[in-house]
Order: C-alpha cells, then sequence, then structure tokens
C-alpha cells in the first residue's frame, strides 16, 4: 500500500519546521514530559503490549509455521512488498559522499536497551554519529534483552545482534549500496588487526560535548551536533598512538545515545530515510500483514473495512501524568463515531483496559481486536514465544497501517508512531485526499498532555 508512493520520500516531504505553537507545547509540557522521562530512567517507561500465556498447542496438530521451511515461505507469502523497498536513499548516499572517512577507525555500539522504539532510536543514532565520526568501519550494533519477567529490568547483560528485531540482511545491504565508505562488520573479531586495536573508554557523547552529564529528557540531546566531528577527532588524536592499519582504534558507544541526535540537524533527504535502512524482520512483518487482511475483513469477508489503531498505554506503571485509559478510550470512541468507523485494533498490555474498552465499544456497535484474536492457532503457537519487544513490532506495524490512530502522548512507542504515520500520510496523501480530510478533525491523535514526539528526538 505504501509502495507505489513511497517513491520520492524525501524529495516531497518538507523539513519539520518549529511552530512556535510546538514551542509553547514543548514549553509548557517540558516539566510534566521531563520528570516522567527522568522517573524512566530509573524505572523506565515500559510499553507493554498484549502478553497473554498462550493455551498449549493440541498435542496432535503439526504446524508448519514451526520448521524453518515453513515460516520462510510463510515470511515470503506475507511479508512483501516490504515499507523501505522504495524509499529514496540519496540523501543518505549524498551525505555518506560527501563525509571526510578515516581510516583504521571503527565503531561499535552494543548498549542499545529499551523498548522497541527506544532501541530503535539509538540504533539509528549509533548509525548516525557513525558517519559523522567518518569511521571506516561498524560493527552490527547490537542490543541488550529486557528481562521478560520484569520488564522494567533494562540492563540484563543478554545480548542479541539486532536481528533479534531487524532484518541484517537488509540493514547490510542498503548501507553497502548509499554507504559503502563505512564497511560493516558483523562482529568485533571482524575488524582487521582486532587484536591490536586500541579501546578507549567507552564513549558518552555527553562528555565528548561537555554537556552536564543528565540523564533527563532533552539533556540527552546533543546541543551542538555540528561540533561533534571536530571534538572526536581530537579524542582520537589524544589517543596515545595514531591509529595505523595494525593497531586500529575501536571506538565503543556507551549507553546514552537515546534522543541523542537531533534529526533537524539532517536535511529532509537524510531525515526521511535513514530510519528505513531499519526494516523489521520479515517473520514478524509478515504476521502483522496477516493481521492486517484479516482486521480489513472482519465485517465484510470482501470488503476494506477501516479500523482505528488504539495504543492503550494505561498499564499500571505508566507515569501519574500520563493518558488515562478515560481520555484513550473517549479519544478512541468518538474517533470511531466521527468517523464511522466499526472497528478497533488494540495494543495493550492492560487486560482489563482492553475488556472494560470492549464493553464500552459494543455500547455503540464498536467492535475491538487484538492481535490474539486474529491470528490463528498456528501463527498463535509461533508468535507467543517471542519476547515482549519482538511481538510489539506485530502491533507496531498493526497500528502503523490503520486508518485513524490514537496513542498516548508520553508513550516514545506512540509518538513515533504518530511521526512516521505523518511522514507515509504526507507522501501518500494527494492534495484533492489531504483536502476532503475533515476540516480540524485531524487522522491521528495522543491522547493526555503534552508530545513527546514533537520535540525533534525521533527518526520518522
Ligand atoms: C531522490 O532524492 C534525490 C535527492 O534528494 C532527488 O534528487 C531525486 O530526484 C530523488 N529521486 C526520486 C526518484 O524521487
Ligand atoms: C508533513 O507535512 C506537513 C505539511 O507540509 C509538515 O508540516 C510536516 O512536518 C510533515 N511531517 C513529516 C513527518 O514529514
Ligand atoms: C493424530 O492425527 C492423525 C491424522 O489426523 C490421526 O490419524 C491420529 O489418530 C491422531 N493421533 C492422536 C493421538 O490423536
Ligand atoms: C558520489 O560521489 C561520486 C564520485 O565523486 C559521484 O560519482 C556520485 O555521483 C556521487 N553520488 C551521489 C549520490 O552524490
Ligand atoms: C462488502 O464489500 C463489498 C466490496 O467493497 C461491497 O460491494 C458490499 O456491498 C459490502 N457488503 C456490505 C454488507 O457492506
Ligand atoms: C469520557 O466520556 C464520558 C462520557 O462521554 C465522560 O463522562 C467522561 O468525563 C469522559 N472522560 C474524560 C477523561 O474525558
Ligand atoms: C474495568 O471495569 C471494572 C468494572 O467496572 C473496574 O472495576 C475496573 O477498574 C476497570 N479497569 C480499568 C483498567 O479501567
Ligand atoms: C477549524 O479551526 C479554525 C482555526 O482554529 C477555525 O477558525 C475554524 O472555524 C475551524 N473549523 C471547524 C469546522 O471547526
Amino acid at each position: 500500500m505504501f509502495t507505489t508512493v513511497l517513491g520520492s520520500i524525501q524529495s516531497k516531504a518538507p523539513r519539520r519546521p518549529v511552530h512556535s505553537l510546538v514551542l509553547w507545547t514543548g514549553l509548557t509540557f517540558f516539566l510534566v514530559a521531563a520528570s516522567t522521562y527522568f522517573l524512566s530512567q530509573t524505572r523506565p517507561a515500559v510499553d507493554y503490549f498484549t502478553h497473554r500465556q498462550e493455551e498449549p498447542a493440541a498435542a496432535n496438530r503439526t504446524n508448519p509455521l514451526l520448521t524453518k521451511e515453513g515460516i520462510d515461505q510463510f515470511a515470503l507469502d506475507h511479508a512483501y512488498p516490504r515499507l523501505g523497498e522504495s524509499v529514496n536513499f540519496t540523501g543518505l548516499h549524498q551525505l555518506c559522499n560527501s563525509t571526510k572517512w578515516q581510516p583504521n577507525v571503527y565503531f561499535a555500539c552494543n548498549h542499545n536497551a529499551g523498548g522497541l522504539m527506544n532501541v530503535r532510536n539509538m540504533v539509528l543514532n549509533c548509525i548516525r554519529y557513525a558517519i559523522a565520526a567518518g569511521v571506516s568501519g561498524l560493527v552490527m550494533p547490537q542490543m541488550e534483552v529486557r528481562d521478560p519477567v520484569d520488564l522494567r529490568h533494562l540492563r540484563t547483560g543478554e545480548y542479541q545482534s539486532i536481528g533479534f528485531l531487524f532484518d541484517e540482511p537488509w540493514f547490510k545491504e542498503v548501507m553497502k549500496e548509499n554507504c559503502g565508505q563505512m564497511e560493516v562488520f558483523d562482529t568485533i573479531d571482524d575488524i582487521p588487526y582486532s587484536g591490536y586495536a586500541m579501546m578507549p573508554d567507552l564513549l558518552n557523547i555527553q562528555a565528548i560535548m561537555e554537556q552536564p552529564r543528565g540523564t533527563k529528557h532533552g539533556m540527552l540531546r546533543n546541543k551542538k551536533p555540528w561540533e561533534f566531528r571536530s571534538r572526536f577527532d581530537k579524542l582520537i588524536k589524544s589517543q596515545n598512538k595514531r591509529p595505523t592499519e595494525t593497531s586500529p582504534v575501536i571506538v565503543r558507544l556507551d549507553d546514552r545515545t537515546l534522543f541523542s541526535f537531533p534529526p533537524s540537524f539532517d536535511p529532509p533527504s537524510v531525515l526521511n530515510s535513514l530510519g528505513f535502512t531499519l526494516d523489521f524482520r520479515p517473520d514478524l512483518s509478515a504476521l502483522a500483514n496477516v493481521i492486517i487482511d484479516r482486521v480489513h475483513k472482519t465485517l465484510n469477508a470482501s470488503g476494506n473495512d477501516p479500523y482505528i489503531g488504539l495504543h492503550l498505554r494505561s498499564e499500571p506503571d505508566a507515569g501519574k501524568y500520563w493518558a488515562t485509559w478515560d481520555q484513550l478510550a473517549n479519544a478512541t470512541i468518538s474517533t470511531a463515531m466521527n468517523n464511522e468507523i466499526k472497528l478497533v485494533y488494540v495494543a495493550s498490555g492492560d487486560t482489563d483496559g482492553v475488556a472494560n474498552l470492549t464493553r464500552k465499544a459494543a455500547e455503540s456497535g464498536i467492535k475491538v481486536l487484538d492481535k490474539w484474536n486474529v491470528l490463528s492457532d498456528d501463527e498463535k503457537e509461533y508468535l507467543g514465544p517471542f519476547r515482549f519487544d519482538q511481538q510489539a513490532i506485530v502491533d507496531y506495524l498493526a497500528l502503523l497501517r490503520s486508518d485513524r490512530f490514537v496513542g498516548s502522548g508520553q508513550s516514545s512507542f506512540s509518538s513515533q508512531l504518530l511521526l512516521r504515520r505523518e511522514l507515509l500520510a504526507n507522501l501518500t496523501l494527494t492534495e484533492e485526499e489531504k483536502l476532503a480530510e475533515p476540516e480540524n478533525v485531524s487522522r491521528d491523535q495522543l491522547a493526555g498532555p503534552g508530545r513527546l514526539g514533537y520535540w525533534d528526538m525521533d527518526w520518522p
């Protein structure tokens, strides 16, 4: 659905202007969001999704999805065309073309941790800083996987390749094609002479930028991205030895890269394409596509029922000032009524909240679905054992493709969805279609106070 129109992804999309309204909104809610973010550093903001234990599979059922051939075929049948396939990466190509590269200096980023969208942001920032530094090689970023029992526990020491969430071959292919000056290595050991490498202490962006070492939201942000390169070069010069082929320098980023690189520093051609270097793994993308197709056929088997995507971020760990169940439910039901939509796809770990919403929505003739009541037994058996943030991929994509979206203003997951949906809408909707949209009724909304997503923090 997006492929035909994504072709000119960045040439048409203008740079986001800094409206004074946005600034005011930002200022007004700074304290609120800052405090919730600050909390999130010690008690991280967890985006919960339905994470039910599935009934054990029937003993006598053979599930083709549990074989390699079966799932590969399933992915092939349903995962394509992929979102990033027709993205214009020329901006990235030009950025890499105009970078001054330095030989024998490498980058590794292994401490990416948190919820799905936060890991994505950190990995993208790693890539962006690696290009800014002009390093000759990047080790495939890794991530630290959350504790499945206590999702607030981020630094578990359980490292995984980003293939845990993302499509590695795709990433390598895009980088090779558009930023070949920076070679991508699978592991640190693959770097030539890595055994003789100098490894400075974990690099903290705030330290190198000489910013206060804050953990608060907004404090992590690099205030002078244009100075990063000269400061990085100084760091390299300050090492005992000049980097050479047989004694390279491997720079490792620490875990403080979340929301560090301000995307608006880049021209729209880069800003609007960098995020597409990371695509989700094909098996879970395929499951999402199956869900989306089925939801569209819920009421009319031969039709294309519109649906609202709801990120019901009303779990008990949501901050005091976050959107409440009431606000999210109200926004969803009024959106449905105003647009004559009869279906809601919900992503939430708030099981009670979903049950209540299902009841309340039914009073208005609206049906509420989630991934578990759309997937078949075989598909559930495949998805069930995946970790929480992997399952979130399926929800993310189902919400991305919904006709309307309602989310929580303080959730980075909701905020990034809003951003990407806006980018895709800018590209897909014609001027007439935009004019045909009901006046002052936004397609998407974030309930509750404050909107994280308008702070130029994340890559669409
Ligand atoms: C891709 O982007 C480049 C640079 O921004 C632009 O010149 C070119 O026309 C774009 N290509 C397509 C097919 O839109
Ligand atoms: C979408 O287009 C509008 C209007 O041109 C613009 O203000 C906004 O920044 C664009 N959004 C994205 C995510 O590119
Ligand atoms: C399992 O299913 C097969 C084929 O449907 C059937 O022949 C067989 O009796 C079943 N076995 C059990 C233990 O139910
Ligand atoms: C990159 O640089 C090369 C050589 O200078 C040039 O041929 C090529 O057109 C450039 N590509 C882009 C996308 O600017
Ligand atoms: C179902 O969808 C088809 C195709 O859009 C349409 O022709 C038909 O009228 C719809 N049926 C109902 C009951 O809405
Ligand atoms: C939600 O809507 C109900 C009824 O329309 C209203 O009573 C309630 O105050 C609303 N709640 C919020 C938080 O807006
Ligand atoms: C759901 O509804 C029940 C009964 O009305 C209520 O006790 C409970 O607090 C509600 N839960 C949520 C999360 O709204
Ligand atoms: C839409 O908003 C504008 C500006 O706030 C206002 O002047 C206009 O009356 C609104 N239109 C409708 C249909 O509410």
